[in-house]
């Protein structure tokens, strides 16, 4: 027995250091509970629906999301908008099209199929438009960035005054968390900015939780069937290691017995 419990010790220990690579960071960053995070962790549907209105009213006029659909809004596993939802918000959005039997370009309503509409043309026009520094698109940027969505969550709310003797160019701003503290956007959060659909109070910091976890489903969209297929992995080898041990007793009971 006390041979089987060593086994089930290491065993438990090397499950256990495979997922606190997360824990391991430099900067402090700020903390929340991300219900995504750990064995069983899963998103919480209500984030999700309300980081994705964050993301389409206030980061999407600079931000593209280049790798989702608007069918993945209604995909298990995401934020399970309604099909009849995801419909209405695909439409909502104006998708250029074409070109028609004239040869001309023309716009529509979009469809599910349709990839989110981008807000700029090109890099260059985003650009342009953001004193000549890009905003990235959203799609996998939480994996872009060391520190992941603490990073993202403390970067939201991470604007300050500068301190004296730092002095920003026109269009910078001063981010704790930023590399450098100097970043080309502005604050985009303010307490109220949006109406949750879900009567949910819009704080910076809760706007700042749901739209990061929205940015961490787009990056990991099987997030939740991977965490199913951890546990049934861990079943299985704790399953194995039983029989293990005691095919083993009784292989070498004979052996004992003779001593
Ligand atoms: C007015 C345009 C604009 C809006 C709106 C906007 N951003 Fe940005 N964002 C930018 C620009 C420009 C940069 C690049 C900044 C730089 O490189 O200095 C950026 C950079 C970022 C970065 C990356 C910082 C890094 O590590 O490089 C994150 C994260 C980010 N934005 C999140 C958001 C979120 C979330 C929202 C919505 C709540 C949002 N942004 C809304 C313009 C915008």
């Amino acid at each position: 027995m006390k041979n089987f419990l060593r086994l089930l010790f290491l065993l438990t220990l090397f499950i256990g250091s495979s997922f606190n690579s997360y824990a391991a960071e430099k900067v402090e960053y700020l903390k929340t509970d991300w219900s995504f995070k750990g064995l069983f962790g899963k998103f919480d549907r209500g984030a999700l629906q309300r980081g994705y209105q964050v993301y389409t009213e206030v980061c999407s006029s600079c931000h593209s999301m280049k790798y989702l659909s608007y069918r993945n809004l209604a995909e298990k596993g995401g934020p399970e908008f309604t099909e009849a939802q995801a419909k209405a918000i695909a439409a909502s959005f104006e998708v250029k099209d074409g070109p028609n039997a004239d040869g001309d370009m023309f716009t529509r309503p979009g469809k599910l199929s349709d990839k989110f509409v981008m807000p700029y043309e090109n890099v260059k026009a985003a650009q342009a438009a953001n004193g000549g520094a890009y905003p990235p698109d959203m799609s996998v940027l939480v994996k872009a960035r060391g520190g992941g969505v603490d990073y993202i969550y403390s970067l939201l709310q991470g604007y300050e005054d500068p301190p004296v003797g730092v002095n920003l160019d026109d269009g910078v701003y001063y981010n704790k968390y930023m590399y450098g503290n100097k970043i080309k956007m502005a604050n985009q959060l303010s307490d109220g900015l949006v109406e949750y659909a879900d009567g949910t109070s819009a704080t910076v910091e809760q706007m700042s939780k749901d739209v990061t976890t929205f940015l961490m489903w787009a990056a990991e969209p099987h997030l939740e069937s991977r965490h199913r297929m951890g546990f049934k992995a861990i079943v299985y080898l704790i399953i194995l290691t039983i029989l293990v041990y005691f095919s083993m007793k009784r292989i070498w009971s004979r052996i004992e017995t003779k001593v």
